[in-house]
């Protein structure tokens, strides 16, 4: 049986998901992109069919679970199966841990966690009929060493890395991988809106003395999704200029 061609990625619309989405085109894959930002998506088809590559794009809501159950059975049922699959779909609502609502960590655990559960649970099903998959979960070096002011994003993001160790240990014998990386300091829209002083320091606890780009992120990922990176699985990747060794 041929391995299925289609990646899936989450949060395809700006940032790492796009650049992780440019770079399986340029390994040959066809990707399917998930985003809720319409116009994003657009501005990613065109930038797609530049590069030569098939993509096609999904708007949804990856809360919406049924929907993204109903979303990745389609694309399942229409391109032979899901190869890969990256959860990198994530938001914050950043607060200390004495100020923060229940609602803002119900949203982010949602988005961050449950969702790519969800998208998880119902790939490998499709991975387990084709005895192959590559599944890469966008971490974060909060959920390694946690961070003041995100108790909820860093238990969103430790609970992603528990969360592929387990389907690690239980898909490894399926032929199928599972893996997170953990950016640190990455220059995107979520970075941007941070304060210049949180920058500033941050730039300080990180050997490189820089932030990363959305690319040092992708190339991370294209690794673990590679058909050669099989021996490879229930690891935690940190792309973040050393921040966290
Ligand atoms: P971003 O905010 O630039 O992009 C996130 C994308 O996810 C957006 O296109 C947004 O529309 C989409 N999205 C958010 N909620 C969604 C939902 N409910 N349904 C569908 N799509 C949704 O973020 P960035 O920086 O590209 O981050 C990507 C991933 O990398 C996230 O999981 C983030 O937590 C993680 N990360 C980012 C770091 C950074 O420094 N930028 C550092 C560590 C981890």
């Amino acid at each position: 049986m041929s391995k299925p061609r289609l990646a899936v990625v989450t949060g395809a619309a700006r940032g790492i998901g796009r650049e992780v989405v440019l770079e399986l085109l340029g390994q040959g894959r066809i990707v399917a992109g998930l985003d809720l930002d319409a116009e994003g998506l657009e501005n990613l088809r065109q930038a797609a069919a530049g590069q030569g590559g098939t993509c096609t794009t999904r708007c949804l809501d990856i809360t919406d679970t049924p929907k993204l159950t109903e979303v990745l059975n389609a694309l399942a049922e229409e391109y032979g199966g899901i190869g890969i699959l990256v959860n990198n779909a994530g938001i914050t609502r950043d607060g200390l841990i004495l100020q923060i609502s229940d609602d803002d960590f119900d949203k982010v655990l949602a988005v961050n966690l449950r969702a790519a559960f969800m998208a998880t649970r119902t790939a490998a099903r499709s991975m387990v009929r084709n005895k192959f998959g590559r599944i890469i979960s966008i971490s974060s070096v909060a959920g390694v060493m946690g961070n003041a002011g995100q108790t909820n994003y860093a238990a969103s993001k430790a609970g992603l890395i528990g969360m592929s160790k387990s389907a690690a240990r239980e898909l490894a014998r399926k032929n199928i991988t599972v893996n997170c990386v953990a950016p640190g300091f990455i220059e995107t829209e979520m970075t941007e809106k941070l304060p210049e002083a949180v920058k500033d320091a941050a730039r300080q606890v990180i050997p490189a003395r820089k932030f990363g780009n959305a690319r040092d992120v992708a190339r991370a990922v294209a690794f673990f999704a590679a058909e050669e990176s099989g021996y490879l699985t229930g690891q935690v990747l940190c792309v973040d200029g050393g921040m966290a060794m």
